[in-house]
Order: structure tokens, then sequence, then C-alpha cells
């Protein structure tokens, strides 16, 4: 009797922490690749200004965020191996210097630390470390939005602004798939003296395309878009 009481409490505790595993190791549907762009960060930093005065004029990579189609908080900050800089060939750690700079203090590696505790261990079953940066970097230069957007007549431009659909349709001719924009609201500070149509137009920041689970192929992204609906975009 003894002993089926202590082997059903085996169980118990197995289940329990093989329970525990499973939630903390994060499950995901795909991923969201997030590109931002660099000037829109630092206008919108007031108190703690960029580091570099002169933001870089080119996407650059915020993350690559494993994602779930029902709870779209989750997954994050799952369990898994801590970051290490040194698993990250000193030539990857050059590309992403380029590709994935911290444009806001400038502490690349530290931005890269903190993208992959709170995402890439979520989807460490798939990408470890090595892999999941040197991904990201790939699926960076594979489209280069920058160039996608000039070649679309779409430029930074004090003045000018756009729909959601000017600037979504020339990157979904080349990708083939729909992308996610998100836009942020300059601070008010800034708006203030000038004049009301300009004041209310939110700014281009981050460009979005999903990957299917395996983050090889690219899908469409149907969440719902980050930026006002029908509003015009302005892009600095
Ligand atoms: C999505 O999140 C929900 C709620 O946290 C969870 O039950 C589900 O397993 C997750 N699905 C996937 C595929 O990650
Ligand atoms: C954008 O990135 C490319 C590649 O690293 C670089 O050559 C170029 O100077 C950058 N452009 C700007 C305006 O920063
Ligand atoms: C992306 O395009 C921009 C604009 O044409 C260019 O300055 C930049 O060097 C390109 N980046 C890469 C990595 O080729
Ligand atoms: C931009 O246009 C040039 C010239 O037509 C073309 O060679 C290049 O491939 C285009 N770039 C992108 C990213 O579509
Ligand atoms: C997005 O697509 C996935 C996969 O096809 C589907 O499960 C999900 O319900 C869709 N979500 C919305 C908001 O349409």
């Amino acid at each position: 009797m003894g002993m089926l009481k202590s082997s059903v409490a085996f169980l118990v505790l197995a289940f329990a922490f093989f329970f525990c595993y499973v939630m903390s190791s994060g499950s995901y549907d795909y991923f969201q690749f997030v590109q931002q762009w660099p000037p829109t960060n630092c206008r919108v930093r007031i108190k703690r200004p960029c580091s570099n005065p002169r933001p870089l004029q080119n996407f650059t990579i915020h993350g690559l965020w494993p994602s779930n189609y029902s709870n779209p908080t989750m997954p994050s900050n799952c369990a898994g191996s801590e970051f290490k800089e040194r698993k990250l060939s000193p030539k990857l750690r050059s590309k992403l210097k380029r590709s994935w700079p911290d444009v806001e203090s400038g502490n690349d590696p530290r931005f890269w630390e903190g993208e992959w505790s709170k995402h890439g261990k979520c989807s460490e079953q798939t990408l470890n470390q090595m892999q999941y940066f040197q991904r990201s970097h790939e699926m960076w230069q594979s489209f280069n939005i920058t160039e996608i957007l000039r070649n679309a007549s779409i430029v930074p431009h004090p003045t000018q602004t756009w729909t959601y659909s000017d600037i979504v349709s020339p990157i979904k001719a080349v990708t083939q798939t729909t992308p996610l924009l998100r836009c942020k609201f300059p601070p008010k500070s800034q708006t203030k003296s000038q004049p009301k149509s300009q004041a209310t137009s939110q700014l281009l920041h981050e460009v979005v395309l999903c990957y299917d689970y395996d983050a090889l192929r690219l899908i469409d992204c149907n969440r719902t878009a980050g930026c006002g609906n029908q509003q015009a975009i302005s892009f600095q």
C-alpha cells in the first residue's frame, strides 16, 4: 500500500514537472519578424534621447518574435538558455551590428540579450541562439524594406503622407505576402507648433513580416495593424 502511494505521488510529481516544462518552454504558431525605422524610435523618446543624434536612415531589426494566434501577448519570457555573446561568431556579430543595432542607447549586445530573453527563448526548440540571430540577419538581408519603399517613391519627407495601403502594396508585391505596419504618434510637445493636419499624422515605425513555425517560409500576417485605421501615415 505504501509503495502504491509513493508511486502515485511520483507520477503526480512527474506530471507536474512535465506540465511546468511544457508551459515554460513556450509554444507558438508562427514568427513575427519586426523591423523598425530608427528615426521614429528616437523621435518618440523624449526623456532619454538616443545616444546617436543622427539615427540611421535604414530599417533595422527590432526582433524575431515567436507568436501565438489565440493569445497575442504570448509567448514571452520563457525558460531557456541564457544569452551568451560568445555563442555568436565574430563574423555574425559584425553583421548584426549593421542589421540589429541598438539605435536607442548604442549597446548592441544588451539589445540582443533582451530580445533573446523575452522572445528567442520561446522558440529555442526550433532555433538555438546562433540560429536565431543568423536567421534574423538573413531575413533582414533578403528583403530590403528601405529599398522596396524607395523604389515606390516612399522616402522620408517632412510633410507628405501616405495611406496604409500605399505603404503595404509595394512590400506585398515583392514578398508576395501581407505585412503588417505599426505606427507611433509623435509626442504632444513636438506637435503643438505644427498645423493641425500635420499634428494628427502618425509616424511609420515598424514593418512586420510573418514566417511559418520553422522561420523558413513567409506567410501572411493577419493581426490587426498597429496604425490608426484610415489615418494618414507620415514617414520622416
Ligand atoms: C497559445 O496561448 C494559449 C493561451 O496561453 C495556449 O493555451 C496555447 O497552447 C497557445 N498555443 C500555441 C500554439 O502556442
Ligand atoms: C544602410 O545600411 C547599409 C548597409 O549596411 C549602409 O551601407 C548604408 O550606409 C546605410 N544607409 C544609411 C543612410 O545609413
Ligand atoms: C538597403 O537599401 C538601401 C537603400 O537603397 C541601401 O542604402 C542599403 O545599403 C541596403 N541595405 C543592404 C543591406 O543592402
Ligand atoms: C529597386 O529597383 C531597382 C531598379 O529597378 C531594382 O534593380 C531593384 O531590384 C529594386 N529593389 C527592390 C528591393 O525591389
Ligand atoms: C490568422 O491565421 C491563422 C492561421 O491560418 C488562424 O488560425 C487565425 O485564426 C487567423 N487569425 C485571424 C485574426 O484571422
